[in-house]
């Protein structure tokens, strides 16, 4: 029987009634549901609002329900219309009419609101850890990978030659970037909405502050229509979400690459790869490509999300039950995508060999040449078409640039000396740059410390 019956006799249409029940998905915050519901409990037993006794006979209930279902004595009975409801029912089952004065001072709406914060704030933290451990192995790879040369690339297009550890390092920084939202997300998130009751807040004196503290909240809602109606936590978490898969799915795009033949960067380990049942010769970075696909999900649920909300009267309306689907599928998404990239990654074998031959094609130390005749005293814009020219000689003569005979350079420039071999090894162009946030060894070891740093506060 429904709890609300009274007004109508609650028969509701088995269709309407299936489509209106939301227990199959929020089952999932049965405990944010009843340790909310016991602070609340209690709430009501300081307050005098219900006897101290009743308080307690009302928390024991509520923490028998949670170990029961815990410990899979308790099944969650799918019949009932949400977790809120299905935990009351137990209750009042079990301890009788006292159980019915739980309900009091209170709403569903921002026993909701206070759940879905609450289920949140710890996925954030989850979240936050998952992406620590893959701060460390890129820190890790990066060490070890801080002086391996390999092409870098702009237009896909072999642009200036780059350590491997910098490279890693441009991820790290997305993905620090990414605790910091989280991080952020969750000053707003931790706000407590409980006590906002229905939405215009209740007779009762009711203590809303000791209510949240207990649970760990920092502050309480302002105001109690913004307090049912607000899922601006629940944008921000998608929409941090969206990022790290945004990152995730780049980072994979190019191991896909570098894995490839073409590439032979990296070579990913068996474990994380799949055969194909008809080609015999395949070793698919499946992995990688499902990250990559499954970042559309997680934009997805960010619209959805954004557009559940737009055409929302205050304050609550049954659409913002739509929250948590995709809410609850992006927690999953994000983690599942990380627990498998992270040791993906850790084993994967790094190629430097081919990466430093690639690297040596491709006239990538061409800015190079230029900045050399520039130290020999010629105005940039002139060493850029020398070495322009140059590079077209080479191209004719089908060779590298540090192939050229000091005969076939002096063509191009009498300032260009033997010492231009130097100056264009690969090993220069990268270990002389040295600016701040550069690619050298120095500068990558800057950054791993940095991160380092970064991800133990
Ligand atoms: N299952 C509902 C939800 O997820 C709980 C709140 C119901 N409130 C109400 N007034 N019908 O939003």
């Amino acid at each position: 029987m429904k709890l609300w019956t009274g007004r109508t006799e609650g028969k509701v249409n088995r269709l309407a009634d299936d489509f209106n029940s939301s227990i199959r998905f929020d089952k999932r915050m049965y405990r944010q549901d009843i340790e909310g519901s016991i602070s609340h409990a209690v709430m009501l037993g300081t307050k005098n609002i219900i006897s101290e006794e009743e308080a307690e006979m009302i928390v024991a209930g509520l923490q028998g329900i949670l170990a029961d279902i815990e410990n899979g004595v308790l099944e969650i009975d799918e019949t009932a219309e949400d977790i809120h409801m299905f935990v009351e029912t137990v209750l009042t089952e079990r301890i009788g009419d006292i159980g019915k004065k739980l309900h009091t001072a209170r709403s569903r709406n921002d026993q909701v609101a206070l759940d879905m914060r609450m289920y949140l704030r710890e996925e954030t933290d989850t979240l936050i850890e998952k992406l620590r451990k893959l701060l460390g192995v890129l820190c890790d790879k990066a060490e070890r990978e801080k002086a391996t040369v390999l092409p870098g690339y702009t237009h896909l297009q072999r642009a200036q030659p780059v350590t491997f550890g910098h490279h890693l390092m441009a991820y790290a920084m997305m993905f620090l970037r990414d605790i910091d939202r989280l991080r952020d997300g969750r000053k707003r998130m931790n706000v407590s909405p409980i006590g906002s009751c229905a939405l215009a807040g209740t007779t009762y004196e009711t203590d809303r502050f000791g209510e949240g503290e207990r649970l760990g909240f920092d502050a309480v809602c302002q105001n109690s229509m913004d307090g049912v109606s607000d899922r601006d936590f629940c944008v921000e978490f998608l929409a941090a979400c969206s990022l790290i898969m945004t990152h995730l799915s780049r980072f994979s795009e190019e191991i896909i690459l570098w894995a490839s033949w073409e590439f032979k960067f990296v070579e990913i380990g068996d474990e994380f790869t799949t055969g194909s049942s008809i080609m015999p010769q395949k070793k698919n970075a499946d992995m990688a490509e499902l990250v990559r696909g499954k970042t559309g999900r997680v934009y997805g649920d960010l619209m959805g999300m954004l557009t559940v909300l737009k055409g929302l009267p205050l304050a609550y309306n049954k659409d913002m039950q739509e929250d948590k689907e995709g809410v609850f599928d992006t927690v999953d998404t994000v983690r599942m995508c990380l627990d498998v990239f992270t040791p993906m990654l850790a084993g994967i074998t790094v190629r430097r060999d081919n990466m430093e031959k690639a690297a040596k094609g491709g006239f990538i130390n061409a800015t190079d040449l230029a900045d050399y005749l520039v130290k020999k005293g010629l105005p940039f814009r002139s060493a850029y078409k020398i070495s322009g020219e140059t590079v077209r000689d080479c191209i004719a003569k089908g060779c590298a640039l540090d192939e050229l005979s000091l005969a076939d350079y002096k063509k191009h420039s009498d300032l260009i000396e033997e010492d231009v071999y130097e100056a264009i090894a690969l090993q220069t162009c990268v270990q002389k740059r040295k600016s701040f946030g550069g690619t050298s060894v120095e500068s990558v070891e800057r950054q791993i410390a940095f991160v380092k740093n970064a991800i133990i506060q």
